[in-house]
């Protein structure tokens, strides 16, 4: 089943009005009320469109978040059944600091088609589009995976570019990538927008090879599955995390995740800017109205738009 048109723009809206609550706190050195300005009115929003809404990835689970916990039913409860990914801030340390890159995000599937995963961390592989299916795999390693790619892209493995998280349990995979010569892109934070570099009309990266957080990883599946591009992804268990994965059906904890299987069907993804980046530009206040710059994709619809929207303060 596909998802009717006419929900890409009440689902803009919804990102849109998260964005312009985090804005109020672009600078501020507040990470925590930064994501609360984001939350409060995504729920808002979400709360007033005709759908039976289930967060599936959220901002925790139900015991530790007041809102937007996975499980949470939203929605008029009148209309299609969905499973909808927030990330209501992407990017709260760039918020709190003034940084580029943050925005507000969303996935939304028919029910029952995007992976529901807990709020840990997550391996991630991701590619662009035009490849053989399934062409990396995690349990390959660095070497072999890089040599894979440049094999299926006819390129030189010095000419390859890779994404990185900045982060210290990634010590190995930056060895093993200067070793090959692989140019080697940091990101500090941010890795929704990292492993949305390898797709776009001028891919920045030929390859997103980093753990940052499950959700995000699912996010950007959900763009990633509207460009053709890949990702795999593993989560990373403790014993108490493995509990909570167990409660949201998740059986096989070493399970790898491609993107068909976090991604099941169609789905909508549109990101807001709170501050400009690489994928949008970021809330600007005109005085009396803020302008909003969304990237907004569909994927049965082929829809892939950036637009600008006023909304009267
Ligand atoms: P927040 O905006 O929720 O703080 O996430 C930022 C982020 O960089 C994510 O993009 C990434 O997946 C995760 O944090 C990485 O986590 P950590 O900073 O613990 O390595």
């Amino acid at each position: 089943m596909l998802i009717d048109t006419k929900f890409l723009d009440l689902f803009i809206k919804v990102t849109e009005k998260a964005a312009i609550g985090a804005s109020r706190f672009v600078g501020k050195k507040d990470k925590i009320a930064a994501d609360k300005g984001a939350v409060d009115p995504m729920r808002n929003e979400l709360n007033k469109l005709n759908m039976e809404g289930t967060i599936v990835i959220g901002e925790g689970e139900m015991d530790e978040a007041p809102m937007l916990y996975i499980g949470e039913k939203l929605g008029t409860l009148k209309g299609p059944k969905f499973d909808i990914a927030v990330d209501p801030l992407e990017g709260t340390k760039f918020t709190a600091n003034n940084q580029p890159n943050a925005f507000s995000v969303i996935a939304v599937a028919n029910k029952g088609e995007l992976l529901s995963a807990p709020d840990t961390y997550m391996e991630k592989i991701a590619i662009g589009s035009g490849l053989p299916k399934n062409l990396l795999d995690l349990d390959y390693g660095v070497k072999k995976n890089i040599e894979l790619l440049a094999d299926a892209k006819n390129k030189k493995i010095s000419d390859l570019k890779a994404c990185v998280l900045k982060r210290p349990r990634h010590e190995n995979i930056i060895k093993e990538l200067n070793k090959l010569n692989v140019s080697i892109n940091y990101i500090t934070d941010g890795d929704i927008a990292g492993a949305l570099s390898v797709v776009g009309k001028k891919p920045l990266n030929d390859i997103y090879y980093s753990t940052g957080g499950g959700p995000e990883g699912v996010l950007a599946a959900a763009a990633l599955s509207c460009f053709g591009g890949q990702i795999q992804g593993r989560l990373v268990l403790d014993e108490e995390e493995k509990k909570r994965a167990k409660n949201l059906g998740i059986e096989n904890f070493d399970a790898k995740y491609n993107l068909d299987d976090m991604i099941r069907g169609d789905v909508i993804f549109c990101a807001s800017g709170v501050t400009s980046g690489d994928i949008t530009d970021g809330v600007k206040d005109l005085g009396d109205k803020y302008e909003v710059s969304t990237f907004a994709l569909h994927k049965s619809e082929k829809v892939n738009k950036t637009i600008k929207n006023i909304y009267k303060k």
